[in-house]
Parts: structure tokens; C-alpha cells; sequence
């Protein structure tokens, strides 16, 4: 100890740890076994079979993925784009990207009561996402918006497949979350980027 009676790092590292902060210590590095491993359902009592909330959670997993892939090509575009357009796309490109973050908070949110496991992260995403993955580099602006709308467009099909699956199962919840809000939201996204791409003249009529 020195002089003035007040521990250095250096002894209070080399001091163990009985100095009656054992109460207050967190319980670093622990481990268990899952509480449900992914792929596994519980059963909810909302009066769906479970057959039934298998197959919708399986097919959101996969609208979920295409979705999370979307809403990181969004924010990749919002950061890289450049040009005479950077201003209006910086902006949309952001805009997009907020209103895909809602719908895979309530895709996923779906996923859980259902009684299934929602992906989460973006390795696992990229896995099960049928959207080409991007390059790391910059691409010109109207790259990057034709990449938009085919990624929209691989979102919007496994959301209309799921979509019509659930409406045949009797999953309604499901049905009216993939029709009113996903569907509805990439349908409109895709009509202000694809705009983008009509060769119109900026100063003279032709
Ligand atoms: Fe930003």
C-alpha cells in the first residue's frame, strides 16, 4: 500500500477479490443450453395449429432475411452514393432503410409469437437471402438503384408466397402483416426508385 493509504491499479489488480466486493463482482463468461433452440416452436394458445405457425414462421424467416439484406443495401447506397442526385437519393435511400427497419421489427416480432425464433443476425441473414450480395466498392447511382429494385423484387415474391400460404393456412395475422405492411410498403418503394430510371430531360424538352 502507499503512503496516503489509497490502492494503485497495480494493487488493487494483485489483490484478490476478498475485499468485500464479492456481492457487487458480475458473473462474467457464462454459458447454458438454449432456452429454445432455432427451429423449434413453442405453442402459443392463440388458436392457430401448430403445423400452421411452423410453416409461417418458416416462411417469414425467409421475408424476414431478404428484408434485412434490403434495409443494409439501403444504408451501404445512403453512405456511397455520389453524383448531381447524391442530395434527394442521400435522403430517400435513408428514408427507406427507417421504413424497412419497421417491418423487420414487426416480421420478427411475428416470428416470436407464433412460437418460433426469428433470425437476428446478419451473417445468419446473408445465409438464407436469396439477394446477390452487392460488391464492397462504390457504384454509380443508377447501379445502385437497379440493385434496389431487384432486391425489392426478390423480397416481394417470397413476401406474395408467403403471403398466399398463410391465407390458405388460416394464419390471417400473418396474412394481413405480409400484404398491408410488407408488400404495400416495397410495392410503394419500388415505384420512387424505378422513376429514377426513366431517361426524362433535366433542361430541354426533346
Ligand atoms: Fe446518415
Amino acid at each position: 500500500m502507499n503512503t496516503n493509504q489509497t490502492a494503485t491499479y497495480e494493487e488493487l489488480r494483485a489483490t484478490p477479490r476478498a475485499a468485500g466486493t464479492e456481492r457487487a463482482q458480475p458473473d462474467l463468461h457464462q454459458q447454458a443450453r438454449e432456452v429454445q433452440p432455432f427451429n423449434k416452436i413453442t405453442k402459443m394458445p392463440i388458436a392457430l395449429d401448430e403445423a400452421v405457425c411452423v410453416s409461417s414462421v418458416q416462411a417469414l424467416n425467409q421475408v424476414l432475411a431478404d428484408t434485412m439484406i434490403l434495409r443494409d443495401l439501403y444504408k451501404k447506397h445512403h453512405w456511397q452514393v455520389s453524383g448531381a442526385t447524391f442530395y434527394q437519393l442521400h435522403l430517400l435511400f435513408d428514408k427507406h432503410y427507417g421504413e424497412q427497419s419497421e417491418l423487420i421489427d414487426a416480421i420478427a416480432e411475428r416470428i416470436q409469437l407464433l412460437g418460433g425464433i426469428s433470425i437476428a443476425m446478419g451473417i445468419d441473414a446473408a445465409e438464407v437471402s436469396i439477394i446477390p450480395r452487392p460488391p464492397r466498392g462504390r457504384e454509380e447511382a443508377p447501379v445502385q438503384v437497379s440493385r434496389l429494385l431487384e432486391a425489392h423484387e426478390f423480397a416481394l415474391r417470397a413476401a406474395r408466397t408467403a403471403a398466399r400460404q398463410a391465407a390458405q393456412s388460416g394464419d390471417d395475422g400473418t396474412n394481413d402483416l405480409l400484404v398491408s405492411q410488407v408488400i404495400r410498403t416495397n410495392e410503394l418503394q419500388v415505384w420512387f426508385l424505378a422513376e429514377h430510371l426513366v431517361n426524362i430531360p433535366m433542361a430541354k424538352a426533346e
